[in-house]
């Protein structure tokens, strides 16, 4: 599993450098009509003020049961309705097909092979309306930074270090307190696979959550894929 649970206490901490992806993701919101879905929806960090601000539950599917208590806990004191479930999204399946399904915050880098991805886009591809769409963003991976960071430790946002596996393209990340977690990265191109492999459509490449071009040097891809009509 590349989620570790020791993750969950520091969560907080840990995503609090994270916050301009969530009007973006709101905006798709409410762009869509009809039930929301969340893949690896952790504390609830982005499905609650999407609930909040659609008006609608977002179903949140994620793997990990300190995640979900967080975004349980958290949704109940925020009153807002979260169809929580525990699951792996590389086996998605929904009652109804949906106009919404996103994946905020990197979340599929932690899916170890190509196999993983294109399993989890096929699904998504399954459980989206015609014209629906998936949303998701994942870093683009930049040597520089890489060898800068590698076998670094960093105090902030909560203590750890950083390890570079490039014959794997992934990074562990290892906290201070013990509790190792991996993403593996992926090219523009794998990405694009992916959504033909689906049967999926590109609607967007951005570069940012405010909607900037994707160039050459941007360092996020931020996607907005479709089901064609
Ligand atoms: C970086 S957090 C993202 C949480 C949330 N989406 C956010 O934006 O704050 C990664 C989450 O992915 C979940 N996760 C990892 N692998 C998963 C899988 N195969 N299926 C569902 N969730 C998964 C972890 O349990 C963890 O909650």
């Amino acid at each position: 599993m590349s989620w570790d649970e020791r993750f969950a206490d520091l969560y907080d901490e840990w995503a609090s450098e994270m916050t301009e992806d969530v009007a973006f993701y709101v905006e798709l919101a409410h762009e869509t009509d009809g039930p929301l879905v969340e893949l690896a929806v952790g504390s609830g960090r982005v499905a609650i003020p999407l609930a909040q601000a659609a008006g609608r539950p977002v179903v949140g599917i994620d793997t990990s049961p300190a995640m979900l208590a967080q975004a349980r806990e958290r949704a109940e004191a925020a009153g807002v309705e979260l169809h929580l479930r525990e699951g792996d999204m590389r086996e998605l399946e929904l009652d109804e097909p949906v106009g919404l399904v996103y994946c905020p915050y990197r979340a599929l880098l932690h899916l170890p092979t190509w196999a993983d991805r294109r399993r989890t886009f096929e699904r998504v591809a399954a459980s989206l309306r015609s014209g629906g769409r998936f949303a998701w963003n994942a870093f683009a991976f930049d040597h520089a930074i890489a060898a800068r960071l590698d076998g670094l430790h960093q105090d902030e946002p909560v203590g750890h270090s950083l390890r570079y596996a490039v014959g794997d393209n992934r990074i562990d990340i290892t906290l201070d307190g013990g509790g190792t977690s991996s993403l593996w990265w992926a090219t523009k191109n794998e990405w694009l696979g992916l959504i033909d492999v689906a049967g999926l459509e590109v609607e967007a490449l951005y570069g940012g959550f405010e909607r900037e071009p994707f160039t050459e040097d941007s360092r996020e891809y931020v996607w907005v894929a479709r089901r064609p009509k």
